[in-house]
């Protein structure tokens, strides 16, 4: 008897314990990533992007490769605001449509390359991401959009620039 209560009263001390530890997470407030205002160096403003098109990138991608999130509730409780602050930060090192226009144009065909690899396997959005933010996933008709579209981009990238500026420079050893 007397060890079945020191047993609650245990399991009561540790729940108190992890609630407290919830309690501080939260004043631990994750980085938002929010910009005023059109980003100058955003695709757009070099490239042709049809406004449906725009919207689909919008809403499936735009949270983790834009100066811009639109976030969702839940990353408002500590550590989901974490969590999804580091998929941001490092989807946003990989590409950002934002800064699209000031890579090198070499970069800017690769990057082109890997939506279309990415989004033809299923790989982009997250899943992760789309389990929650169901409204992010893409019906097999935009996900054929995007790849037309990044085709087009392509070959306007590849009419506009000289050949060797499409290719990534050779460090001389
Ligand atoms: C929830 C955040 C999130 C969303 C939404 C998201 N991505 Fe990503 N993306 C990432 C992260 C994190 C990485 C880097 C790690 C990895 O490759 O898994 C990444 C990597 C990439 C890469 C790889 C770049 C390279 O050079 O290999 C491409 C391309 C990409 N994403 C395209 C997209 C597209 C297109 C969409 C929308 C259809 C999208 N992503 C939606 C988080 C996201």
């Amino acid at each position: 008897m007397a060890l079945k209560r020191k047993g609650v009263i245990l399991t009561a001390r540790m729940l108190i314990g992890i609630l407290a530890i919830f309690i501080v997470l939260q004043f631990i407030r994750s980085p938002r990533n929010l910009s005023a205002g059109e980003s100058p160096a955003s695709i757009q403003t070099r490239y042709p992007v049809p406004a449906d098109l725009q919207s689909v990138i919008r809403r499936s991608c735009y949270d983790c490769h834009s100066n811009n999130t639109s976030y969702p509730w839940y990353s408002h409780v500590e550590p989901l605001g974490w969590w999804l602050n580091s998929h941001i930060t490092e989807g946003k090192r990989e590409l950002n449509f934002d800064e699209f226009a000031s890579y090198p144009v070499y970069r800017q065909l690769a990057k082109l390359e890997a939506v279309r690899q990415q989004v033809e396997d299923g790989e982009m959005p997250l899943p992760a991401y789309t389990l929650i933010h169901t409204s992010a996933a893409l019906t097999p008709e935009e996900r054929e959009r995007i790849i037309l579209w990044v085709g087009a981009m392509q070959d306007t990238i590849k009419s506009r620039y000289p050949a060797d500026s499409l290719k990534r420079p050779v460090r001389p050893r």
